[in-house]
């Protein structure tokens, strides 16, 4: 029996089994999940070893444990180093939710639950192609390292001290994984680019406390109203941030890359229509999909402060806040634009308030190049697998994982993205088009059989 007939026998059975895994409410961010985050890892550990990774450890942190695992390395056969991550996003607004999020279910060839496509049905991709191999070559046929991690969506806190302590062990022939997008449905697609991520928090304070807005009103300095201005002095009319420096350093797009971006099989009116908006807006001279991948941006994550309960209660409120971040792009370093964007929002602010500004984490940009052998063998068994054309793309979305192994190992990341845009990754109705699942499996397993085949080495 051929790999793909043996994923075809066996779809029924993958299903329900990812299924089991979407029913783990593994919320990294929430204390109160501590138990079924550990659970989501052991379901991890042990789908490892029926996958042929033999040896597999489930690692405790100061947080949330990650999970480890090797083959048994076979000589002469590349390496490959295997990331994702089986924690989610929290749920939250449940009532927004047409069936529960953490009981999976089907409706018109997807499937909805909070992880469904990022990560945990795009993780559950590998770990069936390297069974499906194993079960009909008798043995995973390239050698496997990986790691799943379970702080992904926290910020990957305690990953990094694991990857510098084993470092050496951790030496592959390339960086593989599935937490990324496809351009659109029916299009496979190869991302070689992720924009870097800065997050920010603003603490405005004005009076000591809390004031009556009649008796001092006009007259106090409000934080609602200052915090809003200066954040609106953010981005000029041309949709470019204004903080001083900001562009300094970004490494300008080629020609040629804008070209092979234009000619992408990709519709501004479809993108419209997922994001539900009668009219796009950004910096001008650039192309809707240059904006989203390769310009750095300033967004606003949240405003809050004063009375937001039900009915009237007139107040100055005595502080303020926002939350906002910043997305990166190669050239940038996130410190150097951390202290620019901090410098400047205290240069918009009167002296009449204090401001608190905290950096709550910064992470790099990465693009590579995708000439390396790897990638041809990529794309062509996204095309058999999906039976299409595929494509490289980048993304404005960030794995800060992706970069830091780039520069510290060196190899080459190929990003295989099972996902859509409009799947609603961190929001309400979360699902994974079956369709992708499986052709995602079949690509992948393609993918493994033919490194393996046509090793040695990359
Ligand atoms: N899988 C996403 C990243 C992603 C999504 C990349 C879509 C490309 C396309 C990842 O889980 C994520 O949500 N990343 C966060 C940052 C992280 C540090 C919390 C992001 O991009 O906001
Ligand atoms: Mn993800
Ligand atoms: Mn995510």
């Amino acid at each position: 029996m051929t790999v793909i007939e043996f994923i075809e026998n066996h779809r029924t059975a993958y299903l329900q089994e990812l299924k089991d895994f979407l029913r783990i409410p593994s919320v990294s961010t929430r204390e109160e999940h501590k138990k079924d985050v550990q659970e989501a890892a052991k379901w991890v550990s042990e789908k490892l070893r029926s996958a042929g990774v033999q040896s597999v450890e489930v690692v405790q942190t100061p947080n949330h444990p990650l999970v480890y695992g090797e083959t048994a390395q076979l000589p002469g056969r590349p390496t490959i180093l295997l990331y994702g991550h089986y924690d989610v996003q929290p749920a939250e607004p449940l009532d927004q939710w047409t069936t529960p999020p953490f009981e999976p279910a089907v409706r018109d060839g997807n499937l909805y639950a909070r992880g469904s496509a990022d990560d945990k049905g795009q993780l559950h991709v590998h770990l069936k192609a390297l069974e499906a191999l194993r079960k009909t070559e008798g043995e995973v046929p390239i050698n496997v390292k990986v790691i799943i991690e379970g702080e992904e969506e926290i910020g990957s806190k305690n990953l990094w001290s694991f990857v510098l302590e084993n470092r050496h062990g951790l030496k592959a022939d390339a960086l593989v994984l599935s937490d990324t997008s496809m351009l659109a449905r029916g299009v496979p697609s190869i991302t070689y680019g992720l924009r870097g991520l800065n997050y920010y928090q603003i603490e405005i304070m004005g009076p000591r406390q809390d004031l009556h807005s009649g008796v001092f009103g006009g007259a106090v300095p409000n934080p609602i109203a200052i915090l809003a201005k200066a954040i609106a002095g953010l981005h000029d009319s041309s949709f470019r941030v204004t903080v001083p420096k900001f562009y300094d350093d970004v490494i300008p797009l080629s020609r040629s890359e804008r070209k092979a971006i234009a000619s992408l099989p990709w519709k501004e009116s479809e993108f419209r229509k997922i994001v539900g908006v009668a009219e796009l807006c950004g910096e001008k001279g650039f192309s809707v999909l240059e904006r989203l991948w390769c310009r750095p941006t300033l967004e606003l994550n949240g405003i809050w402060g004063g009375y937001t309960g039900k009915g009237e209660k007139t107040v100055i409120p005595s502080k303020a806040f926002a939350k906002l971040s910043t997305r990166l792009v190669p050239g940038q370093d996130p410190k150097k634009i951390a202290r620019l964007v901090e410098g400047h929002v205290r240069r918009l602010l009167p002296k009449s308030v204090t401001c608190k500004f905290d950096v709550l984490s910064t992470g790099e940009p990465w693009v590579a190049d995708y000439r390396h052998e790897i990638f041809g063998k990529a794309l062509t068994s996204l095309e058999k697998g999906f039976g299409k054309k595929a494509v490289f793309v980048r993304e404005g979305g960030s794995i800060p994982f992706v970069s830091q192994m780039h520069s510290l190992l060196k190899i080459p990341c190929v990003l295989l993205g099972f996902g859509l845009p409009d799947e609603n990754a961190h929001a309400p109705n979360e699902h994974l088009s079956l369709d992708n699942y499986f052709g995602g499996i079949r690509s992948t397993a393609l993918f493994y059989q033919d490194l393996g085949r046509n090793g040695p080495k990359l």
